[in-house]
């Protein structure tokens, strides 16, 4: 299969709001069923600074997003950047995380100048777990409760990684 990754385009609002329609896509992240293809249609054509979303491409069709984020806005925290991920069901375990990731570390390593990439993930998203580990990110605790998920409350894990060699 060929996986294409590349920086979204306001033209992919479409895809990503389909993505996210996906139960296990929104079920998996913090975004919330029946998502809105306006609300998509704008983060995409007024994106905002400091903020860059790929696209991993099969064909025509828009397999998986990523997106990488600002950990803040204090100077202090300009060496970090958080990381969110998400490949709907029919995409699944066929290598476009694993291409994802791997254009997001690459692209926070040899071009933003991030040391640390850090995220959170529901305890129980044991694939997703997984997938981190093999990028160098380590658990580094749990937020109990943090999210609710169709009626329950439920842990995440923080997880990070720091770049592993310097420029
Ligand atoms: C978690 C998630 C990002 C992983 O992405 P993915 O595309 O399914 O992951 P990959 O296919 O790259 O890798 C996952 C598995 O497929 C296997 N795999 C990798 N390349 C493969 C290939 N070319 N063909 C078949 N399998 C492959 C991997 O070995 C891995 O196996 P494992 O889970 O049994 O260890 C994705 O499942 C997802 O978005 N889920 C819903 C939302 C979510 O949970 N997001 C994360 C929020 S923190």
């Amino acid at each position: 299969m060929d996986i294409t990754v590349r920086r979204a385009e306001p033209g992919d609002f479409e895809g990503l709001w389909r993505n996210f329609s996906d139960e296990s896509a929104y079920s998996g992240t913090l975004q919330l069923p029946m998502p809105s293809r306006e609300l998509w249609r704008k983060r995409l054509a007024e994106p905002a600074e400091g903020h860059y979303t790929f696209v991993a491409c099969v064909g025509e069709e828009i397999a998986g997003h990523a997106g990488l984020h600002p950990g803040g806005n204090s100077p202090r925290r300009a060496h970090a950047m958080s990381v969110g991920l998400a490949v709907p069901s029919p995409w699944q375990g066929k290598g476009v995380g694993t291409r994802l990731l791997g254009t997001l570390t690459g692209f926070a390593d040899g071009w933003l100048n991030v040391f640390r990439l850090e995220l959170t993930v529901f305890a129980d998203n044991e694939r997703a777990i997984a997938l981190y580990r093999r990028f160098g990110f380590e658990v580094e605790g749990t937020h109990r409760a943090y999210a609710l998920r169709d009626g329950r409350f439920v842990d995440t894990l923080a997880m990070a990684r720091l770049r592993p060699k310097g420029p």
